[in-house]
């Protein structure tokens, strides 16, 4: 009878922290603060107020995480995103959470595959250009103006112009190696933000459509487009 009741208490114990580990507890504090009223994780959410997190933890540093969740606006002043005053805690669960994002859902099941898109490789490159959140540091449309510390100009490159400046060959090689900008000041740190590499994620068709959607690229004449998802 003793040794039953203590089995049990074992099973129920490991049970519970099976379920609350980090990475669970930042998940379900993900969904419960209202994430996916803007952004969007494989199926789930589908906000468009926000970029696609899908594989937020293929292109930031975990360091990058924590210093956004502590204060959006400080680094980018005019940002839709709330700033959430929750404790240390907190704010390292959802990064733990979000860290683990690389990407899986879209590898598994691509959401950009219907017979429709493939006829048509510009609308699919814009597909795979917002779900796997170019855009959430080039801007929707590679608009531009998102910051990066220490980098001449304190900015990410928009990717309007891309085509005058790249040739596809140029284009698909940046894109598949990524590639760390240079510190404006080396005595500084060293920029938070860089160019991911996506040779391991994207395939050679989804390259090939994400460049002709780059070459269709122009500067935005309205000056707040929505989020394409
Ligand atoms: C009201 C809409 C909104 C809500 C709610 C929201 N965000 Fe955001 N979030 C944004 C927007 C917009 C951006 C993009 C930055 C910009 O364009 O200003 C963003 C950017 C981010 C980024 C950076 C993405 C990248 O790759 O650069 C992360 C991480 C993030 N949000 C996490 C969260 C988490 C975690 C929550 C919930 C605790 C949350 N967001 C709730 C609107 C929102
Ligand atoms: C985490 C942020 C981030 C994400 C996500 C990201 N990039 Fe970049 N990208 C950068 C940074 C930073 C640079 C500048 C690197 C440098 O200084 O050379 C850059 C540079 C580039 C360049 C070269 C532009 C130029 O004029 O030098 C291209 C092209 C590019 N990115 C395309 C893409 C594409 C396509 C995607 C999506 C598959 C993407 N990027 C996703 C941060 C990002």
């Amino acid at each position: 009878m003793r040794l039953d009741s203590l089995f049990l208490s074992a099973i129920v114990l490991s049970a519970c922290t099976s379920a609350s580990d980090p990475v669970s507890r930042g998940k379900s504090r993900f969904v419960g603060m209202g994430c996916l009223t803007c952004h969007r994780v494989g199926e789930r959410g589908g906000g468009q107020a926000g970029p696609d997190l899908t594989t937020v933890g293929l292109r930031h540093s975990a360091q990058w995480l924590d210093q956004w969740m502590k204060n959006p606006k400080e680094w980018k002043p005019d940002t839709a995103m709330p700033t959430y005053n929750v404790g240390d805690d907190v704010r390292a669960e959802l990064v733990a959470y979000m860290d683990t994002l690389k990407g899986k859902e879209y590898r598994d099941h691509p959401p950009w595959n219907s017979g429709k898109l493939k006829a048509d490789p510009e609308k699919r490159g814009e597909r795979i250009y917002s779900r796997t959140g170019c855009g959430a540091c080039h801007g929707p449309r590679g608009k531009g103006g998102y910051p990066n510390n220490n980098v001449v100009g304190h900015q990410i490159p928009s990717l309007a112009l891309v085509r005058d400046g790249f040739t596809r060959e140029e284009l698909k090689e940046r894109i598949a190696q990524g590639r760390r900008p240079e510190p404006a000041d080396p005595a500084q740190p060293p920029p938070l933000v860089v160019m991911p590499p996506w040779k391991d994620f994207l395939t050679e068709d989804e390259m090939e459509d994400l460049i002709t959607y780059l070459f269709s690229l122009r500067p935005a004449e309205k000056p707040n487009e929505e989020w394409d998802q």
